[in-house]
């Protein structure tokens, strides 16, 4: 097996010479001062939800046309509270402050999606991504991640649990007021997609980002096209998100006022492979500890993913063929590979 490394990340990311397997292949290697800003629209979510038929159309129409080309836009006057959102960062610093003893009562296990996974540690031996990360299931029935938070960590963390537990609930809130502007852009009304994931299985990943010598070597996180269906991610002041677009790779500067919204491959299948689901990563930099936050919406388990009829027809034959969402998580944990489409090599 490959050899076990303990790192102190507080240690490493004042070095200069970066293990071997943080260094990624020479095509991925990033060119953290050659990045062309990718302007992004700010949608007003609350102009959208007002009803009025002109806000609604101009919104939904800017919404369209970004998710044609590349499938990312920024959302603004999205309800969700300011002071839930500082919460939330707040509990990031405080839980990857903690020890690594600490932070391993939440170890991810292997094959698992949830819990605590840190490059730093582990048996691993190439393409490392310069992260820590803790990652945690929301559904509809109550207390989930609140219960989560409880079970791995105890009484202690209560507090990370109840602000978890309601930033879920705000993020899920808000996808589905999202999925209206989707249905509407797509023509198929406010309701088809939002009834589609009222129920949902989705899942909340808090990633960390220590600085490093060396970003001109390794990624925090390797090009990737998001497998999930809708994403709602807000970064900190620091910034490091880039995304594919027309060859180029190019940034997307933090907004602490907007969340960043992407297509995933269930939402590409989903319109009939009319919005797109686009590669994107994000970079490290020397000074700064990096953290984003990241909520991906998914379809219940069970559910078939297949187009609304609206959306095929003679001129529009369907893309991609049925699927639930468990088959295609199973195959993402099994076949997954940084640099892959997962939806064209699954479908
Ligand atoms: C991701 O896409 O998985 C992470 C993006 C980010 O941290 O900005
Ligand atoms: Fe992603």
């Amino acid at each position: 097996p490959p050899p076990l490394m303990v790192f102190d990340a507080n240690i490493l990311s004042q070095k200069l010479d970066i293990p071997s397997q943080f260094i990624w292949p020479e095509e991925d290697k990033p060119t953290p001062d050659a990045c062309e800003e990718l302007p992004l629209p700010l949608v007003d979510l609350k102009a959208f939800l007002s009803g009025d038929p002109k806000s609604m159309s101009d919104v939904s129409r800017i919404v369209g046309e970004s998710c044609e080309r590349h499938g990312f836009f920024q959302v603004i006057n999205h309800g969700v509270d300011s002071d839930l959102l500082a919460d939330a960062h707040l509990c990031m610093d405080s839980f990857f402050s903690m020890s690594l003893k600490e932070k391993q009562r939440a170890q991810r296990l292997p094959g698992e999606s949830c819990g605590y996974a840190s490059s730093f540690t582990g048996r691993f031996s190439s393409k490392l991504p310069w992260k820590e990360t803790l990652s945690f299931r929301f559904s509809r029935s109550p207390n989930v991640v609140h219960d989560y938070f409880l079970l791995t960590l105890g009484h202690d963390f209560r507090h990370f649990g109840d602000v978890y537990q309601r930033y879920c609930e705000a993020m899920s809130k808000l996808c589905l007021e999202i999925m209206e502007v989707l249905g509407v852009s797509l023509g198929i009304g406010r309701k088809g997609f939002r009834d589609f994931f009222e129920g949902n299985d989705s899942i909340m990943r808090l990633n960390y980002y220590p600085p490093c010598q060396r970003p001109d070597q390794t990624l925090g996180t390797g090009p990737h096209c998001d497998p999930t269906s809708l994403t709602i991610l807000h970064q900190d002041h620091v910034g490091g998100l880039q995304v594919l677009t027309e060859g180029k790779w190019r940034t997307i500067s933090p907004n602490p006022n907007a969340f960043v919204v992407n297509i995933g491959d269930t939402f590409m299948a989903l319109s009939n492979g009319r919005y797109k689901s686009c590669l994107h990563r994000a970079v490290v930099n020397t000074e700064e500890t990096r953290k984003s936050l990241a909520f991906f919406l998914c379809p219940e388990m069970e559910k078939i993913v297949r187009p609304p009829c609206g959306l095929v027809d003679e001129e529009h034959p369907r893309v991609y063929p049925d699927f639930t969402w468990s088959a295609l998580l199973e195959f993402t944990q099994k076949h997954y590979r940084a640099d892959t489409k997962t939806l064209d090599a699954f479908a």
